[in-house]
């Protein structure tokens, strides 16, 4: 495997801020950033638009292994159309969480998400990124929060993008997906057991980013740029 490039992962559950942490983070390090869950988004999206049945699995992995996706400067484009904001919706979250639960879609994606490890390193956001993607990884975050700050932080961002939401809906739609997450059969949300464990519930991304910052310094000192 490709353990010459150094890879930290960061799992953890919708909302902990793993996007945020591992942009910042992969910004200090000078490293490629893996957004895995959007790998999911675009799949459930593509399926969704062809009107593929989610319960016929075969249809679903062959999407998923033929997505004509690019990313383009922050841009997500399918087929050529940017759809950055259409797989950032929550009926978009929920397709994606259930095409996750299909094991022959996680099997489609594993070789393009292990491709993605370039040199100088890459920070990897995901639920399963230091368990089966990435399981020699030298440094693994689980970056967890409760379902109610998540649905909060979640509830403050469509807000401030003029959706408006029920706190309450969010918080049953964040733990029904977290449910699905944590026990579906193949590769569920659970920390790896190598992993160090952060709970940002009560933190500031600033924090975050440093505790970060520390266990990769910690375990790669090169790595760090002079800190
Ligand atoms: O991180 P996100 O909210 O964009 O992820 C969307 C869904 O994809 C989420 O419900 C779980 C799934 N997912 C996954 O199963 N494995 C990953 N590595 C990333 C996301």
């Amino acid at each position: 495997m490709m353990t010459e490039v150094p890879v930290l992962t960061i799992d953890g559950p919708s909302g902990s801020g793993k996007g945020t942490v591992a942009a910042r983070v992969a910004g200090e390090l000078g490293w490629h950033v893996l957004d895995s869950g959007a790998l999911y988004r675009l799949t459930g999206l593509a399926a969704r638009r062809a009107g593929v049945d989610f319960a016929d699995h075969a249809a679903v992995a062959e999407i998923a292994r033929h997505l004509p996706v690019r990313f383009e400067g922050g841009k997500v484009l399918l087929d050529g159309e940017d759809v950055s904001l259409a797989i950032r919706t929550e009926t978009a979250g929920n397709d994606a969480s259930k095409v996750a639960a299909i094991p022959e879609v996680r099997a489609a994606l594993l070789d393009w998400q292990r491709g993605y490890a370039r040199p100088p390193g890459l920070v990897a956001d995901g639920r399963d990124m230091g368990t089966v993607v990435f399981p020699d990884a030298p440094v693994k975050i689980f970056l967890d929060a409760s379902a109610g700050e998540r649905a909060r932080r979640r509830y403050k961002q469509l807000k401030e993008k003029g959706i408006d939401v029920s706190l309450s809906g969010l918080i049953a739609e964040i733990e029904e997906r977290d449910q699905r997450d944590r026990n579906r059969s193949v590769a569920p949300l659970v920390p790896a057991d190598d992993a160090l464990v952060i709970d940002s519930t009560s933190m500031e991304v600033e924090e975050v980013v440093d505790r970060v910052l520390q266990a990769v310094r910690k375990a790669l000192p090169q790595a760090v740029p002079g800190k």
